[in-house]
């Protein structure tokens, strides 16, 4: 491998991980996203991403870097209310934007679009400031989980009903430094 190399290896070795993308499909596919937003957008010098944290972290160090436009950069932390284990379809916002998004084209970035209610919730309140538009890029779709119908502009993969951790997904807190997508193959390990 040459100097130039990725600074992440290409693989970590877990056995308890089953590899669904590897880190090479992952880098490709975020490169046509970001080919794709700067075509759709080109001319635009009124972009801002919004980086969902903390999943979104990978997801939007690569898209940014691969999007050939000026544009502004921001992130916001949201937890959904649960009722036990089921959401309840509210977001709390642990931390805001720092700038405001009024007559800013938008697009939120997102780990992965599940049931859809973090990111229909949020589309509303960040329509309600006045965004000139709203668009929705997520590295992961698990469209079979879908509790609200979501518009997804721009989406890296889609993936199982299964949960799955690495490129800033975690299991508790664990599993966002894989470079790579996995599932877990047995939780309580
Ligand atoms: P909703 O259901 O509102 O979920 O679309 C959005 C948030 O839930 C988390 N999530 C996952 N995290 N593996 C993860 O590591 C998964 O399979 C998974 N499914 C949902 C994620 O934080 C997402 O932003
Ligand atoms: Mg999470």
């Amino acid at each position: 491998s040459s100097l130039n190399a990725s600074i992440i290896p290409s693989e970590f070795t877990n056995p308890n991980l089953e590899v669904l993308y590897t880190a090479e499909q992952i880098k490709q596919r975020v490169i046509q996203l970001g080919q794709q937003i700067s075509q759709d957008y080109a001319g635009n010098k009124n972009l801002v991403l919004i980086g969902i944290l903390k999943g979104s972290c990978i997801f939007m160090a690569d898209l940014m870097r691969a999007v050939d436009l000026e544009l502004i950069i921001d992130f916001m932390a949201v937890s959904s209310y649960k009722d036990g284990t089921v959401s309840s379809g509210d977001i709390e916002i642990l931390k805001d934007l720092t700038h405001p998004i009024r007559g800013k084209d938008v697009i939120i970035c997102e780990d992965i679009v599940d049931t859809g209610l973090t990111l229909f919730r949020l589309t509303e309140i960040l329509g309600s400031r006045g965004a000139n538009s709203i668009r929705v890029a997520t590295l992961l779709d698990k469209p079979e989980t879908r509790k609200k119908e979501i518009k997804i502009d721009y989406c890296g993969f889609q993936v199982p009903n299964k949960f799955v951790v690495g490129c800033g997904l975690d299991a508790a807190g664990r599993y966002r430094n894989l470079p790579f997508i996995g599932v877990v193959k047995n939780p309580s390990l």
